[in-house]
């Protein structure tokens, strides 16, 4: 396999100042984040005797407004169910170190109390409201996990089920597996046909259309060398030890349907951004997992063989939380695992002053580092995309 190196690697002692102010700024949000979390004027106050196996009544209307400093506000009674501390039944767990347990939500969720008051608002038991833009604006400001909720989740009216396999993985799912109300298309004529006829920007825009530009990506058929063969990565390893993986910010799962045709088992996270990604990716027939990029990865240290990502790592990301998602990435790689970085954007400069030497810094052998302009939108505008394939050291100390 070729491996192209177009940009020398900097020694890591170039670039002392940069780390100096990464880890400034990542305290600074540290700190800011932690004092944030203590001053809310309103914590969630553990009130366990709210929770129970049923369901919960609300509490009467108290006006005691008094003192909003000590005071939560008016908590929807489900969010104080579902957060309070509950006892274990079977009581002291030396797994838990503890005789309760304490169900997670994202911390950054108290900061959005109004959003977070209106997710919780629902009858237990009953439908959930339909309000999936609410819950996923929620879930990117950083109020992840969300609460779960007891109630049923919007679901079609005539619900469609999927075509078997292997139909499914290159066939448009019918527009009744779909809840349409959070996208502007109603269906998936419209969304197939929205980069012709859409003004605007969208995410992945032309990628519900899987006769298209789907069709050819990673099979070999590209003119750029930064567009590598999954082939051509795979022969990097012995045949069959790349076996399972993760595909961030993955689209339409076209990565992990290539991928199944190859007996490898990937799953792809999504975000729903003005289309059913999630809900498409399920009807091909590949797994859809619904985190952001500021989630810690939910596997485990040193467990997958490849974590692929394309066009979603780029500058818009907060260096810090880029930083701590790239050791992210290296923490879930197993050892000798793969991690391909797939057309990483940033402008000029910031190539070889910021990103290149984070990527760098974070213990990756290189097999292929490519870096080169990105042209479609003019010469002039000096855009870059790095595409690189990055192996973790198989003796990787800590
Ligand atoms: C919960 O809802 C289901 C379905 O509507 C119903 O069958 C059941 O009786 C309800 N349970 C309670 C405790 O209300
Ligand atoms: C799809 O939705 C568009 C509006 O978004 C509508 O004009 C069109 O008739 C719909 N097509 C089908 C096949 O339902
Ligand atoms: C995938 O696995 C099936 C069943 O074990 C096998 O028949 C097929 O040849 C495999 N395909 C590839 C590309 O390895």
């Amino acid at each position: 396999m070729d491996s192209t190196s177009q940009t020398a690697a900097k020694p890591f002692s170039c670039n002392n100042l940069f780390f100096l102010l990464l880890l400034l700024s990542s305290n600074l949000l540290t700190l800011f984040v932690s004092t944030t979390f203590n001053n809310a004027s309103c914590s969630l106050k553990p009130q366990p005797q709210i929770a129970t196996v049923t369901t919960v009544d609300p509490p009467p209307p108290e006006d005691n407004d008094d003192d909003s400093e000590t005071n939560p506000p008016d908590l929807p009674p489900e969010l104080i169910a579902f957060t309070s501390p509950q006892q274990l039944p079977l009581g002291f767990n030396k797994n838990f170190d503890s005789d309760q347990i304490f169900p997670p939500i994202g911390s950054p969720c108290k900061i959005f109390q109004d959003e977070l008051r209106r997710y919780m608002s629902y009858e237990v038991n009953g439908s959930c409201p339909d309000d999936e833009l609410l819950a996923q604006k929620l879930l990117l400001r950083g109020c992840e996990p969300l609460p779960r909720r007891r109630c049923r989740p919007a679901a079609p009216r005539d619900y469609a089920e999927p075509y078997p396999l292997p139909e499914s993985l290159w066939s448009t799912p019918s527009d009744s597996s779909v809840v349409w109300t959070a996208y502007t298309c109603k269906n998936y004529t419209c969304l197939l046909n929205r980069h012709r006829n859409q003004k605007g920007f969208d995410d992945c825009k032309d990628c519900f259309d899987l006769n298209g530009r789907e069709k050819n990506r990673w099979i070999g058929e590209s003119i750029s060398d930064l567009d590598f063969s999954i082939d051509d990565v795979l022969a990097v390893k012995k045949p069959g030890s790349v076996r399972i993986g993760l595909d961030i910010g993955g689209g339409v799962a076209t990565f992990a349907v290539r991928m199944r045709e190859r007996n490898i088992t990937i799953i792809t996270s999504s975000m729903n951004l003005n289309g059913p990604f999630n809900s498409f990716i399920a009807a091909r027939g590949v797994v859809p997992l619904y985190v952001s990029i500021s989630q810690r990865l939910p596997f485990f240290d040193n467990t997958l063989d490849i974590v692929h990502s394309m066009h979603v790592l780029s500058n818009w990301i907060p260096t810090p939380l880029l930083h701590f998602l790239i050791f992210d990435i290296y923490r879930v790689l197993r050892p000798g695992g793969l991690f391909w970085l797939d057309h990483f954007f940033c402008v000029g400069e910031q190539m070889e002053n910021v990103y290149a030497p984070l990527i760098e810094s974070v213990g990756f052998s290189k097999v292929k580092w490519v870096v080169g302009k990105k042209m479609d939108r003019g010469p002039e505008l000096n855009e870059m995309y790095l595409s690189a394939l990055l192996e973790k050291p198989l003796k990787n100390s800590w």
